[in-house]
């Protein structure tokens, strides 16, 4: 074994070939998707004032928005849907000419070939701002489940290319595998949100989507921060019920978590790096104190050295231009 002064480790570091040639971890946007917010209505394009750069479209505002996406080589999107009206089982969720449906038909119109991912919770459509319907003042796992699959049918009708269950309601990857497979969309794959933490870095997410709990909290259905066996456990449920892409989130503070999965399944794995984690990058970067691109950049070689396939991020956009210039 060579020891100092034979060996000097920073031999390859010298110059930027050297060090690109040795590389061990690329951000490429093929891997990215971008998350966005489609709200009901006309005419709407406006600013998430703690994301900034991220805006709330009207499924008419948005095929430029959709072009510019995929001219920039990123090669899918993640929806959220904004419904006008609220309920107590959140039934715009499952409308077929609810937002999201609306929103998909359009991209698909624009760019019939950009990847349309769905998200599939009714946290955004419930007046209690939680992710299953309500019975006794809990979150009541069994009867969310049909509802679900409703939702997930009636955007996978609308022609989205793969769902992504985010509720963390046990059975749900079972329960829209199921009611997919009975209506002919056996080659849709899903997505799940296999490791899903409580976590206080949706912040922005929620005064987003307007999808605060209006009561309690998620801690019943979500992950708790410390645990990673569990994790796995979740991982593995989902996947013998079906999951074609397993997905931790968040992703910064979760890296262990995501390397665990990496190395106990060989299932594609999804990272997505929140809200919140973009909200203290721009917020810092608005302050002057930290330079965007390398910290972003960062960030996201460091998401991919802990073996994430696949990156939702609201940077993709940025990192498109900035990979486009180098
Ligand atoms: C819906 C959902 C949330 C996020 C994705 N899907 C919010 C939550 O669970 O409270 C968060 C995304 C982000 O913070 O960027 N359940």
């Amino acid at each position: 074994m060579s020891v100092f002064p034979q060996l000097r480790l920073r031999r390859l570091r010298r110059t930027e070939p050297l060090r690109a040639l040795i590389r061990e971890n690329r951000v490429d946007i093929g891997d990215m998707v971008y998350p966005m917010f489609a709200v009901e209505g006309k005419g709407i394009k406006e600013e998430i004032a703690s994301m900034p750069g991220v805006y709330r479209f009207s499924p008419d505002r948005l095929p430029p928005e959709i072009e510019e996406i995929a001219g920039l080589g990123i090669p899918a999107v993640l929806l959220f849907g904004i419904p006008e009206h609220k309920d107590e089982a959140g039934s715009s969720a499952y409308h077929p000419e609810g937002v999201i449906p609306q929103a998909i038909r359009a991209i698909k119109r624009s760019v019939p070939e950009l990847i349309v991912i769905t998200d599939v919770c009714l946290c955004e459509y419930t007046s209690h701002g939680h992710c299953g319907v309500i019975t006794d003042g809990r979150v009541d796992n069994d009867r969310t489940l049909p509802l679900l699959a409703r939702m997930a049918l009636s955007h996978v009708a609308a022609g989205a290319d793969i769902v992504a269950p985010s509720d963390m309601m046990d059975g749900r990857v079972k329960a829209i595998r199921e009611a997919l497979d009975s209506e002919s969309f056996q080659h849709i794959p899903i997505l799940s949100y296999a490791a899903k933490y409580a976590s206080a870095f949706y912040g922005p997410f929620r005064e987003a989507a307007g999808s605060a709990p209006q009561f309690g909290d998620r801690r019943s259905y979500q992950m708790d921060p410390p645990n990673v066996r569990e994790a796995l456990r979740e991982v593995e449920q989902d996947i013998n019920e079906g999951a074609d892409i397993v997905m931790v989130k968040p992703a910064l503070a979760y890296l262990d978590v995501i390397r665990r999965v990496r190395d106990t399944f060989n299932y594609p794995v999804a990272a997505y790096n929140v809200s919140g984690e973009y909200a203290m990058v721009k917020a810092a970067v608005q302050q002057g104190w930290l330079e965007e691109k390398r910290i972003v950049m960062e960030i996201l070689a460091a998401i991919k050295r802990a073996g994430a396939d696949i990156i939702l991020t609201y940077h993709a956009k940025d990192v498109a231009r900035w990979l486009k210039s180098t």
